[in-house]
């Protein structure tokens, strides 16, 4: 048989198609896949060393080609890695994972440490190997994986923070664990001497240099998705780039963690992802990961299946007992960290707390898979180490990693169910229950009409439509339909549920254009904030946050003062648009879920908590409409051009659904089709930018409006121009503070000013001023002075207000005469 590249394809697609169909088999029997996987893989191996040297003619080919695939460390590491680091941490929720960050970092970087000296010391005390190649085994046998435990945990549906726990935690202690490998290497072939500070600094500068090399290139290539015209093919073969460059970047060219890197890159992407590729893009992105991480995942079990029985052959009898010393340590010292080190640093206020059903299986969840394996492999494969080492560690972490795969794996799910993690929460099983009540409802009389429809017996549909009838009763006569929940928690039940919609609903506006990447991704923020505010603190919480939603936040804070301080407008005025496109984008789809949404949710949480729920909702919209209107009134043009694109918007929409729609119905042949799309491509790109707000703080046309100085010419307009500044105001703003110093005056050029005196405060309107008698008298602020809505005003400071004054004489006797009666109030 010749060697080429068809063996290799041979082998592949051979390998793929025998991996692949142990899946149906896994379900059918609910086993966990991986582990059927690694056994397929294990007969596979033996299989192909029994027949080696027969002529059993296509099947010899087989083997032969399966044989091919050496699985090395390399591939292990620079080919399965990324892809499936990359998947797993791509579907992980980082608000979630930042929630409980701070134990997830002590396991996987002080805990992991522990555990290898732990283990590493035990076998050192029974083996008779040197103390660093001890050591070394302790840390490849501390990092739990990734990949095994995913794909078990999906298998077995278990609660969110639980997996997010284990998953966290073994993503990052690979790196940990690679990293004090390499270390380690360095040390037993003489390349390195033993120093603990050299090596802890080195540690940091490889973990936290993979996390920016991470998050740097993942900020990159978001960009660039940003700007490829929405083609969802290129969209996501960039995140497969992703994977795989940032990986190599960090690990090959810069020596930081590159599995660190990978993992901070899948968690930006995301994160941020949804709202920086199309819609389809997004779709595509999970499709397409799903089905690498499938087929990753599938080969690597198979692949260190099939190299077992090799490694295995290396695994003598005096080696039983340092197996057993090292199983026996391993699982305590991981049992002290779960269930000694996890609960003091809930007591220390370090970490939230986590029961012990969760601690338990963490302790028992803890797999070894691929992770560990390579990096036997890699100790195996070198050369450099004397044979009795390498034969030692490879066979030891095998037989460790089978037996978690074969002991482990099987029987997490059991520990699951023995805690009770796989069966609902009160709250959602009643609102189970109530969705199955509610879908079963109707379904009695759709059987009939159906039957009717058809001509089937009435006899047959009453049975069909009894068993239907029969499940609703059951379950309400099971009192498990929220009896015991209270109001508060129905209706905190039905916000979450519209927080849901709501973010759904800005994930629309973007994905249909409506919204631009950076405001859709504040709105889901904001989503998010308001989800854990609800979950935290009830009704209350989700006001608080809306309050500060409506307010306004230190970056507009920041960017008005640089438009007071350096008259550096731009910031403030892209602030400006971006609100009123937050707010456009807000009432819009607040308005939907209050128009549709809320009617689902009421069938599910009763009439009395919807309808809290929309009394709520037509408050908060309510005010999202006057904070909009406020704005909208300060600038007339400028909403009134964002209108106008935003209804041509509409209408592109609407017509390239309607051309969308006849090509799929066959109406308009593929050219016609092509045509029209091509036509509205191009006047979609006309629209072109959205405009800029022009702030209208130009001092002179300000002046002219201000009815005191209109009557003057053009010369001395400009030259009080040239002595006022100009600045907007904002709703609520205090001015003047009662009993502050004054060091200047204002002059009203538009908006709305209360004057704080007693009892009704006075509205100052364009052309009025305050401020005056500070100036005049030198006393304090009489009154506070706030803006009641966004106020242009012009400011004259108190050392060009005598200058003012002295050339103008009826400006000076206007504000004197004013003043006195001021006063005398
Ligand atoms: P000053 O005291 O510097 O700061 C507060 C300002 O409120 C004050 O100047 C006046 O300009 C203004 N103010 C005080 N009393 C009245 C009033 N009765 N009607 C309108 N404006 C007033």
């Amino acid at each position: 048989m010749h060697e080429g590249i068809w063996t290799t394809i041979l082998g592949l697609f051979g390998l793929m198609t025998i991996a692949v169909l142990i899946l149906p088999l896994a379900r059918r029997y609910k086993f966990p896949y991986t582990v059927l996987l690694a056994v397929l893989g294990i007969v596979l191996g033996l299989l192909i060393d029994a027949t080696r040297g027969a002529h059993l003619g296509p099947v010899s080919d087989l083997f032969h080609s399966f044989e091919s695939f050496n699985l090395t460390s390399e591939i292990i590491i620079f080919v399965f890695l990324p892809a499936l680091v990359f998947e797993s941490s791509l579907s992980i929720d980082v608000r979630k994972l930042m929630a409980d960050i701070r134990p997830i970092l002590f396991l996987a970087v002080v805990g992991l440490l522990i555990s290898a000296f732990m283990v590493g010391g035990a076998v050192y005390a029974v083996s008779g190997m040197g103390f660093v190649v001890c050591l070394l085994l302790g840390a490849i046998l501390s990092a739990t994986d990734p990949v095994a435990v995913v794909a078990i945990f999906k298998d077995l549906g278990a609660p969110k923070r639980l997996a997010i726990l284990v998953e966290g935690e073994s993503l990052f202690n690979d790196a940990t664990a690679i990293v004090l490998f390499n270390i380690l290497v360095a040390m037993l072939l003489g390349a390195a001497d033993a120093d603990l500070f050299g090596g802890a600094l080195n540690f940091i500068k490889v973990f936290f240099g993979g996390i920016v090399v991470g998050f740097l290139m993942a900020r990159l290539f978001a960009w660039i998705i940003g700007h490829v015209g929405g083609i969802a093919l290129v969209e996501v073969t960039l995140t497969i780039s992703l994977a795989y460059l940032s990986f190599l970047i960090a690990e090959h060219y810069l020596h930081v963690s590159g599995v660190m890197a990978t993992v901070t890159a899948a968690l930006v992407m995301g994160s941020i992802g949804r709202t920086s590729m199309s819609g389809g893009g997004w779709h595509l992105l999970s499709e397409t990961w799903e089905n690498l991480g499938f087929w990753a995942n599938s080969l690597i079990f198979v692949l260190v299946g099939m190299a077992v029985p090799e490694i295995m052959t290396h695994f003598s009898r005096d080696m039983v007992l340092t197996l057993v010393v090292l199983l026996v340590t391993a699982f305590v010292a991981r049992g002290v960290l779960t269930h000694a080190v996890l609960p003091a640093l809930s007591k220390a206020h370090m970490a939230a707390d986590v029961s012990l059903g969760f601690r338990t299986v963490m302790w028992w969840g803890g797999l070894r898979g691929a992770v560990s394996l390579a990096l036997a492999l890699a100790v195996f494969e070198n050369d450099a180490f004397p044979e009795d080492v390498r034969n030692f560690v490879a066979a030891l972490v095998c037989a460790f990693v089978l037996f978690t795969l074969f002991i482990n794996a099987t029987t997490v799910g059991t520990v699951m169910k023995a805690f009770g993690l796989d069966r609902l929460s009160p709250a959602d099983l009643a609102l189970r229950n109530r969705t199955i009540a509610r879908a079963l409802d109707d379904i009695g009389a759709q059987v009939h009409r159906v039957a009717a429809e058809r001509r089937i017996p009435e006899s047959v549909a009453d049975t069909v439509a009894r068993h239907y009838r029969e499940r609703v009763e059951q379950i309400r006569a099971e009192e498990r339909d929220g009896a015991d929940l209270s109001e508060q928690d129905w209706l905190k039940i039905g916000l979450m549920a519209t927080i849901g919609q709501e973010r759904q609903g800005y994930f629309q506006q973007y994905s249909g254009g409506y919204v631009h990447s950076g405001i859709a991704r504040e709105l889901v923020a904001m989503t998010d904030e308001l989800m854990d505010a609800t979950k935290a603190r009830g009704v209350e919480g989700y006001r608080d946050v809306c309050n500060y939603i409506l307010g306004f936040n230190w970056r507009f804070r920041l960017s008005m003062r640089l438009q007071r301080r350096l008259g550096i407008a731009g910031p403030m005025s892209k602030r400006l648009a971006n609100r009123m496109e937050r707010l456009r984008t807000c009432q819009a789809v607040l308005t939907g879920v209050r128009r549709s949404g809320v009617d689902d949710i009421r069938a599910l949480v009763g009439d009395a908590a919807a309808d809290a729920l929309c009394q709520m909702l037509d408050e908060r919209l309510e005010r999202t409409m006057s904070a909009l209107s406020a704005l909208r009134a300060q600038y007339p043009d400028y909403a009134a051009e964002l209108q106008q694109r935003y209804l041509h918007q509409v209408a592109l929409r609407r017509e390239r659904a309607d051309y969308n729609r006849l090509h799929d119905e066959a109406i308009i042949g593929a050219e016609i089709y092509a045509n029209l799309q091509n036509e509205l491509e191009e006047r979609e790109a006309a629209m072109g930018r959205r405009p800029d707000l022009d702030l209208g703080l130009d001092p002179e046309a300000m002046v002219s409006r201000v009815p005191i100085f209109a009557d003057l010419s053009a010369a001395r307009i400009g030259a009080i121009a040239r002595l006022l500044k100009s600045q907007l105001a904002i709703p609520g703003e205090t001015i003047c503070a009662k009993g502050e110093a004054g060091n200047s005056m204002y002059f009203v050029s538009s908006g709305a000013i209360a004057v704080h005196v007693e009892p009704d405060p006075v509205m100052l309107g364009s052309g009025d001023f305050f401020g005056e008698l500070a100036l005049l008298t030198g006393a304090p602020r009489t009154v506070d002075v706030v803006a009641e809505t966004f106020s242009d005003l012009l400011i004259l400071e108190k050392r060009d207000f005598d200058k003012l004054l002295d050339e103008h004489a009826d400006l000076k006797a206007t504000i004197e005469r004013v003043a006195e009666e001021r006063l005398k109030k």
